[in-house]
């Protein structure tokens, strides 16, 4: 697959198959995603990588487990313009794509809560990071997390970063067997995309270059 193709290509699926993911594809993956660039070449990343079996625990682990406040503030308190309609939008092209209602803050509370589930993927990596790294390490995170994802288009798989685990923190670091000292930063669910699924048969929109570049 070309570059340009991938990057076209990865979406976030949100409806996976049960087809399991291998430990080893997850290596391979993890393995080029470590080609990513880092400031001073640090690699900030910690991975901890939850499939077959540890999937099957993980999911019982954390039914017993109550939602935590998240770990870091996921979004600014006030998010302003254009952030503000570009996050409102993609939230509408999602409900609307499961016939849910703007008012119905159930059924949004009810596909919220599937994150806790992967959307039914079979596989997960955790992504962790030292607390005593700084904003530009977490920028290297997203370089990493980026390869990973489109390294995993380019093998046919699909992938949804969750920043939802944020508020499970504690119990993933403790399912991980990882101390105080790192912090969780998100999920990526790893799986085969539902073809069927009409959460999966939207594209998210993006603001123009114009918007956001300025050409000197
Ligand atoms: C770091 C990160 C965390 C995210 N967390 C979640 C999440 O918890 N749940 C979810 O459904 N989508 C999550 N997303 C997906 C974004 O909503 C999605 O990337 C954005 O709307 C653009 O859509 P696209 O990925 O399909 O291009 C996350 C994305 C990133 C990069």
């Amino acid at each position: 697959m070309e570059t340009a193709d991938a990057i076209d290509q990865r979406f976030t699926a949100r409806e996976f198959l049960e087809t399991p993911v291998e430990p080893e594809t997850i290596r391979e993956l993890l393995t080029l995603a470590s080609r990513a660039p880092s400031g001073g070449n640090v690699q900030p990343w910690l991975i901890d990588v939850v499939a077959g079996d540890a999937m099957v625990r993980f999911r019982s682990f954390l039914a017993e487990r109550p939602m935590e406040a998240a770990g870091y503030e996921i979004y600014p308190a006030e998010l302003w313009e254009p952030h503000r309609s570009s996050r409102f939008e993609v939230g509408m092209q999602l409900y609307d794509s499961l016939g849910i209602a703007r008012d119905d803050r159930a059924a949004r509370g009810e596909q919220m809560m599937r994150n806790y589930d992967f959307f039914g993927a079979p596989a997960t990596i955790f992504c962790f990071v030292d607390r005593r790294m700084g904003p530009p390490q977490w920028s290297d995170l997203g370089m990493f997390l980026q390869t990973f994802m489109l390294a995993a288009t380019d093998a046919g798989l699909a992938t949804c970063p969750q920043e939802a685990w944020a508020t499970y923190s504690g119990a993933v670091a403790e399912f991980c067997g990882r101390g105080d000292d790192v912090m969780l930063f998100c999920g990526v669910a790893i799986g085969h995309s539902d073809p069927e699924a009409p959460v999966n048969g939207w594209r998210s929109r993006r603001r123009p270059v114009e918007d956001f570049a300025v050409f000197h």
